[in-house]
């Protein structure tokens, strides 16, 4: 997958621009605060219909404006397809070649992006979100059943949540029938989410372990499980059973919301015991094995975000990760000029205060 072109109207910190990209390595480089991570944010949105950054989209409009739009035109297998997204008035629209699309599954998943940033780094020490969210992020590309099913979870835990929170405080009284036709739904999509993760997760760790072998000459194994796959009834059961608990908590506390990954590297868990450049390596490994995975499901590569991560990494990651990407198209940003390090040819995006400058 190729993404052509970007444009953005009102976003962030970006007037009106339209950015270019060769089908190699591109690099967006500025100094800080200019607008780097910006446009990637932008391009992320339409690959996965949220931010990576902030869940309150109004952030997305430019100081003083009303409305953000971000576009791009991208190429898969058959041809070149046109995305728009816009945000007004707290409601975001989106639109595949022209057309308004009224579900966001129908527009998750048409541009396929892997992202990488500093903070993914962190995916082995962080806490569980993290993992979740990479779990969420990559099955959504995927599967647009996983969109709809999610969408519907989050929606009944919002109100199942309301209604805990409701009666620990004494404003209603038979609560079980209430929180029964939520549970039912969190039970239902909980059984097909998890069966979803663990399906990804199995094949993932598979892929996990051959690049991190390729990365770390094969001495360490490491491993990638999903334990939280549950079927309906048991999903149900342990709602129904801990009703009175999740009353005094407020919230809700069984389900794939509070979903983790087990991370070990040979057999002992990475959080605690893996060195900093082990957990880095892991990491690396895991985004690496994403964008394989996505492949494998879809049969092309999408395309890679890298924000400031070579700067974080030392020299042989960095040789890992730019070999590893090689021949894919690869957007990345940078405060200082490393295009010599880069592979094949580089298209240089200079970026100064949200205006973009290709020497394409
Ligand atoms: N809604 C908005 N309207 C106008 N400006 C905004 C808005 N949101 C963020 N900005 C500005 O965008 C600027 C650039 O942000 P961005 O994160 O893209 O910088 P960057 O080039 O990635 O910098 P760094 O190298 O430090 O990561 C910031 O100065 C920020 O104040
Ligand atoms: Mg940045």
């Amino acid at each position: 997958m190729i993404c052509r072109s970007v444009y953005y109207r009102n976003f962030r910190n970006i007037a009106e621009q339209k950015i270019e990209f060769s089908p190699e390595t591109n690099l967006i480089l500025g100094p800080n605060a200019q607008g780097k991570t910006n446009a990637l944010e932008g391009m992320y949105l339409c690959a996965q219909g949220r931010s990576h950054r902030t869940i309150h989209e109004r952030e997305f409009i430019k100081f003083g404006e009303v409305f953000a739009e971000v576009g791009l035109t991208y190429q898969d297998a058959q041809r070149d397809n046109q995305l728009a997204i816009r945000y007004k008035g707290g409601r975001k629209g989106c639109q595949k070649n022209g057309v308004t699309l009224r579900k966001m599954s129908e527009f998750i998943g048409n541009f396929r992006a892997v992202l990488f940033t500093p903070e993914h780094l962190s995916i082995v020490k962080e806490g569980p979100a993290l993992r979740r969210n990479f779990m969420d992020s990559a099955l959504s590309q995927l599967s647009a059943g996983y969109v709809s099913s999610l969408q519907i979870y989050n929606r009944a835990l919002i109100q199942r949540n309301k209604l805990l929170l409701s009666a620990q405080k004494g404003e209603v009284s038979n609560i079980e029938p209430l929180a029964e036709v939520w549970s039912l739904q969190l039970a239902k999509e909980g059984a097909y989410l998890s069966a979803q993760r663990e399906a990804y997760i199995n094949t993932l760790d598979e892929i996990v372990k051959m690049v991190f072998a390729d990365m770390t000459g094969g001495r360490e194994i490491p491993s990638v499980t999903y334990g939280g796959r549950k079927e309906e009834a048991e999903f149900q059961a342990l709602l129904t059973a801990n009703l009175d608990r999740e009353i005094r908590a407020g919230t809700t506390l069984y389900g794939i919301h509070k979903d983790d990954l087990n991370l070990t590297i040979n057999e002992k868990e990475a959080r605690s015991f893996a060195s900093q450049g082990q957990q880095r390596s892991l990491a690396l490994a895991m985004k690496l094995a994403e964008g394989e995975l996505s492949k494998k499901e879809t049969g092309e590569y999408p395309v890679f975000l890298l924000d400031d991560i070579l700067s974080e990494l030392d020299a042989t990651r960095k040789a890992y990760i730019l070999s590893g990407i090689r021949g894919r198209q690869v957007i990345l940003t940078a405060c200082e000029d490393l295009s010599a390090s880069l592979p094949g040819s580089c298209n240089i995006i200079r970026c100064e205060d949200g205006k973009y400058q290709s020497n394409l």
